[in-house]
């Protein structure tokens, strides 16, 4: 059955999308706060949660996810617990694999989590740890034609990308990339992050906490590290990296 909204945002298929992951549940919502909040009632592995909007998307660091109806796709998968910083990583690469299954854009990755096509953000993860499982939340920017200025990051959409695509078609593949990247082993993940991301070796960047050097490589459990100007050799632990 397909459900209509008040605007004209055409229909989300849910039911086509379940038909193509047989035995998953994926449970679908008109309007949600946040897929994250609802994920956190329900913690079967597998799970998953599609809100058409969320009146209170979460980004990282306590940042919004701007959530308009029929916009974007707005996920969220319970997983089995893993380290998240290798993990986080992984979903990157899974958003990235679905987004050029469905396109043929170039898709880089910022390391932790950000998702950018001509250097502008056009999806975000974000991964909670909750009792014995993870909930991995990915938004991911579809048919936006204009976001506020004042954002942290410049954010973009497929559609302002040239690229016109099916949401349902994009959330199955990004449920099938999830269950097969989240499968790599941890240093399958660091090698495949590594070729697939343009800041992980020789980028010049400044992180959150003010530091600043050339990004030369990931530790072994998944984070950035970056040489500063004196040689020595930071290991950046959380917040993101800017290019300067
Ligand atoms: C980021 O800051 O880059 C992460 C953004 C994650 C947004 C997604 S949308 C689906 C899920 N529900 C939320 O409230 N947030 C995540």
């Amino acid at each position: 059955m397909k459900r209509s909204l008040p605007n004209s945002v055409p229909p989300f298929d849910i039911d086509s999308v379940r038909s193509r992951l047989p035995g998953r549940r994926i449970d679908w919502f008109q309007s949600l706060d946040s897929t994250m909040i609802e994920a956190r009632r329900d913690l079967q592995p597998g799970r998953i949660v599609v809100a058409e909007q969320q009146t209170a998307g979460m980004g990282r660091h306590g940042r919004k996810w701007i959530s308009e109806a029929g916009a974007g796709l707005y996920v969220s998968m319970v997983l089995a617990a893993k380290p998240i910083p290798v993990l986080m990583l992984s979903l990157g690469l899974a958003t990235r694999a679905a987004l050029t299954s469905v396109s043929r854009l170039i898709v880089d990755l910022r390391w932790p989590n950000d998702v950018l096509i001509n250097g502008k953000k056009c999806a975000g993860v974000i991964a909670q740890l909750e009792r014995d499982t993870i909930i991995a939340g990915i938004g991911i920017n579809v048919s936006q034609t204009a976001f506020p200025d004042d954002l942290d990051t410049p954010a973009t959409s497929l559609l302002l990308e040239g690229v016109t695509t099916s949401r349902e078609d994009l959330l199955v593949a990004l449920v099938e990339c999830v269950d097969r990247y989240t499968q790599l082993s941890p240093d399958e993940i660091l090698r495949e992050f590594t070729n697939a991301s343009s800041y992980v070796l020789g980028k010049r960047v400044r992180v959150e906490s003010g530091l600043e050097g050339v990004t030369c490589g990931l530790d072994p459990a998944g984070f950035l590290r970056v040489r500063e100007d004196n040689g020595t050799e930071a290991v950046i632990l959380a917040g993101g990296v800017r290019p300067i």
